[in-house]
């Protein structure tokens, strides 16, 4: 098993995290997007001296996290400048007030489903309309955006465009050329765009990411990035992300109002995470990887009628299962029913998503193997 991916089950039963509890103990759980990691050690022991210490306060350091964040996050293509990063408490919070400050009330907002499923309602929260330009092929080998599409969308009054860059679910990194033409859409109809970056630390090996912000002058000019380090290093519960604003002279996005509610163990954990383990985290990329092949032997051993596009980035695998019809709209619920393995639904994402599952391989081998016989086992019932 590779390390970090190695802890046995038997460990893991002991969580009160969501990915832990949200089923019972005979449910292999490949849903919510946690990781079955053991802490990085430099995490760990900062947390674990924070604690010894009653070290349990509000958060303070503002700047000092603003720097950690803007040292890394220059990493993907240019020189962040610590005064354009808000910190703010997760990724969700980032990307909403992100859209109610930067956009007028009641605009749409274009997204690109199958997307990660509470786009649609974080857009409703802010009292925006949703505005779907699903991705191009999206089922196929070259998932992309729908320029045209969107320039449409545009041209019909939306003011936004919210991006999972890389993608969730089906794990492309888009590319350069894309994004800058979607930074010249948005400077022609004086929209915004809004890239949520959130699994941008986690592309696989000898996968290039960069920031929506870097694709192009123009990209600056119109974009915010939102970030964090919680999906590389499981640390959604503690609270901490990032936006980094491409205009802070345009947009009033601004530390003042939008961070005072980041967990001081976020803000702890996520400077160990994002200067002191950058090794672990290159090991973690590994194990992943090394996942993925597993999966192209398990897909054909035990799913072969399924289809996939192995990820750029990421841990989770959107698996086409249309080729077995008797699994349904929604393969999830019966493999959930009859092989105990959850798994997050493919329609959750948008129709996009029918006969479609999602597949969260941070996991051991042990675990994803044991997944996959079981869910073979339901194809071959159904199938
Ligand atoms: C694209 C995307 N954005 C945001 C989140 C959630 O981030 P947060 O918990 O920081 O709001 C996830 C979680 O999986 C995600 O996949």
């Amino acid at each position: 098993m590779p390390f970090p991916l190695d802890v046995p089950e038997s460990e893991l039963r002991r969580r009160r995290s969501e990915k832990w509890r949200a089923y019972p103990e005979d449910v292999l759980p490949l849903f919510v997007a946690e990781t079955d990691v053991l802490l990085a050690p430099a995490i760990r022991d900062r947390l674990a001296a924070a604690v010894a210490d009653g070290d349990t306060g509000y958060f303070a350091e503002i700047e000092r996290l603003a720097g950690v964040c803007a040292r890394y996050y220059s990493r993907f293509g240019y020189d962040v400048p610590e005064d354009a990063v808000v910190p703010v408490n997760d990724v969700g919070v980032g990307v909403r007030e992100s859209l109610a400050r930067t956009v007028p009330a009641g605009s749409g907002v274009v997204y690109t489903p199958p997307v990660y499923m509470p786009f649609g309602p974080w857009i409703r929260r802010v009292g925006m309309t949703p505005v779907a330009v699903p991705l191009l092929d999206h089922d196929g080998e070259d998932p992309r955006l729908d320029l045209a599409g969107i320039e449409r969308a545009l041209a019909d009054g939306a003011r936004a465009v919210l991006l999972s860059h890389p993608h969730n679910p089906t794990g492309v990194v888009h590319s350069r050329a894309e994004l800058a033409e979607l930074a010249e859409l948005a400077v022609r109809y004086e929209a915004v765009v809004i890239s949520d970056e959130i699994w941008a630390p986690l592309t696989l090996p000898g996968v290039e990411f960069s920031s929506f912000l870097t694709a192009s002058d123009a990209a600056c000019e119109v974009g915010l990035a939102v970030s964090s380090a919680s999906k590389a290093f499981n640390l959604a519960g503690l609270k901490c992300a990032f936006v980094v604003n491409g205009n802070p002279e345009r947009f009033e996005v601004r530390r003042s109002a939008l961070s005072g509610a980041v967990g001081h163990f976020g803000a702890l954990a996520a400077e160990a995470a994002l200067v002191d383990s950058l090794d672990w985290l290159e090991q973690m990329r590994a194990a992943l990887a090394s996942n993925l092949d597993l999966i192209e032997k398990l897909l054909t051993e035990h799913l072969p009628l399924a289809r996939w596009r192995r990820p750029d980035a990421g841990f989770v695998a959107w698996i086409d299962l249309r080729g077995y019809p008797g699994l349904g709209n929604n393969p999830a619920k019966l493999f959930l029913d009859e092989g105990r393995v959850a798994l997050s639904p493919g329609p959750a994402f948008g129709s996009e998503g029918e006969g479609f599952a999602r597949v969260n391989f941070a996991c051991s081998e042990e675990l994803l193997t044991e997944a996959f016989v079981r869910m073979g086992r339901v194809a071959a019932e159904r199938g």
